[in-house]
């Protein structure tokens, strides 16, 4: 298994890629089985969640081209698939794909407005938290469709098609408001999502939809109204730029000091994390190109942030700050709202030195004037890149294993860090 060996204490210094958002790509592609035509993803990122939903829909009959470079693409450019479901063979995603990643689970919405059945294997825990899927279920009956659980299997009907519908969320929650939209497209008349979900990624899905003959309005207000239509055909999309792995590049950058622009970030994406990371002292400055990220001398003021849905402080970024927070002059505090188990990082932070103190859903950092480098593993994403993140500021040598957490969701990472001069490098094998 891969591992990442970094030696801390170096400034980063350059410029930074922003790739195409992982959390937009996946149901954009999964979007592609609404239609018997083309749709075409510019900015893809190369990433193994991207690989494995290829699989995923291929085992849907879904033929996939990934267009190679063409002369004059930067390097960093993201890749361009053409994804056809012009056969849509099997409406199963059976239990072994599905278990590997969860928002695979989402192709439920597009099977069942289409082809009006779908049998989709129950996603399974995950390191977060317990993640249910009651409410993504609850809109597809609130659209008509017949829902049963057999053998793990979640067996959802709509022999006439589906119906408009009024659809209320308890709770925001991005899966269900992408699987409702994307089952409303095909829809009879009219349906109106309400609590929905703002995060950023769903504006450019249903953009994405818009462009393929959809007729949704309201995407990134908690109210979308999305009027029916008989059939959606081909497009082409450009995936928005990933402001989580914006964000990490910027605490990165806050972490060791030193100068970075990130290129092709959208600040607008993820304010509430700059604001955090002005009030830390760091200096964000939107330019034309993105945003540029410094820090220079003066150290790191600690913080109180609580994770909220968009446009609050995204929990995608909670594990990252906390790395941040562990060189902090002073304590903060860090309370998570979104999963119930998303500190995995904690014990793992702790091997560097780190002084974190968890009471329920709230962590206390007491920030050090050192971290020192450690064997470290993460049990996922997030909390793996958060590691990353205190290894380029410890002392000494890191070695991070169990690595494909972070080729899930991080397109190059050592070579878009040791390009800014960290001392990072891939073990293999
Ligand atoms: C998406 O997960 C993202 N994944 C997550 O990114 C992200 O952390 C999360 O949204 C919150 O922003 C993708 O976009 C692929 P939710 P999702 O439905 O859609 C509860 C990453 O690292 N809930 O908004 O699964 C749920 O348990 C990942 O890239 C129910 O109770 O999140 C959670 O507490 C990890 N019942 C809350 O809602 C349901 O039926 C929010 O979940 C569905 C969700």
């Amino acid at each position: 298994m891969d591992r990442i060996r970094i030696i801390g204490g170096n400034k980063l210094h350059g410029t930074i890629p922003i790739s195409g958002a992982k959390n937009a790509a996946l149901p954009l592609m999964i979007a592609a089985l609404l239609t018997d035509e083309t749709l075409i993803l510019d900015n893809v990122p190369r990433l193994a969640d991207v690989a494995l939903l290829q699989r995923i829909l291929g085992n849907h009959g879904v033929d996939i081209m990934a267009a190679g470079k063409r002369p004059g693409d930067h390097e960093y450019q993201g890749q361009t698939l053409h994804i056809s479901a012009k056969n849509i063979i099997d409406t199963t995603a059976p239990y072994e794909l599905v278990s590997k990643m969860r928002a695979s689970f989402w192709v439920v919405a597009p099977l069942l407005a289409r082809m009006h059945e779908a049998k989709v294997s129950l996603p399974g825990g995950c390191a977060i938290g317990t993640r249910p899927v009651d409410l993504l279920i609850m809109a597809l009956e609130k659209l008509g469709a017949e829902i049963s659980i057999d053998g793990g299997y979640v067996i959802a009907k709509a022999p006439g098609g589906l119906k408009g519908a009024t659809i209320e969320f308890p709770k925001v929650t991005v899966s269900g408001t992408h699987v409702a939209l994307m089952a409303a497209t095909l829809a009879k008349g009219s349906t109106i999502i309400s609590n929905a979900a703002c995060e950023p990624e769903i504006t450019d899905v249903a953009d994405c939809l818009n462009k393929m003959g959809a007729r949704i309005t309201g995407a990134g207000t908690p109210r979308i109204l999305i009027e029916g239509v008989d059939k959606l055909h081909g497009a082409r999309h450009t995936v928005l730029p990933d402001r989580i792995e914006t964000g990490t590049y910027a605490m990165a950058v806050a972490m060791t000091g030193g100068e970075v622009q990130l290129s092709g970030a959208r600040p607008e994406l993820l304010q509430a994390a700059l604001d955090v990371l002005s009030q830390a002292g760091v200096s964000i400055t939107p330019n034309n190109d993105g945003i540029k990220v410094a820090r220079n001398g003066a150290g790191i003021s600690p913080v109180t942030v609580t994770t909220a849905p968009f446009p609050g402080f995204p929990t995608d970024l909670q594990a990252q700050l906390m790395a941040l927070m562990t060189r902090a002059k002073g304590a903060s505090h860090i309370t998570e709202t979104i999963f119930e188990n998303r500190f995995m990082h904690v014990q793992e932070l702790a091997r560097f030195g780190a002084k974190i103190a968890l009471d329920g859903e709230t962590a206390t950092i007491d920030g050090v004037a050192k971290l020192r480098g450690a064997p470290v593993m993460a049990t996922d994403l997030r909390a793996s890149v958060s590691l990353v993140i205190a290894a380029l500021a410890a002392e000494g040598e890191t070695m991070v294993n169990r690595i494909y957490h972070l080729d899930r969701g991080f397109e190059r990472l050592e070579e878009k860090l040791s390009a800014c001069g960290a001392t990072i490098e891939r073990i293999s094998g």
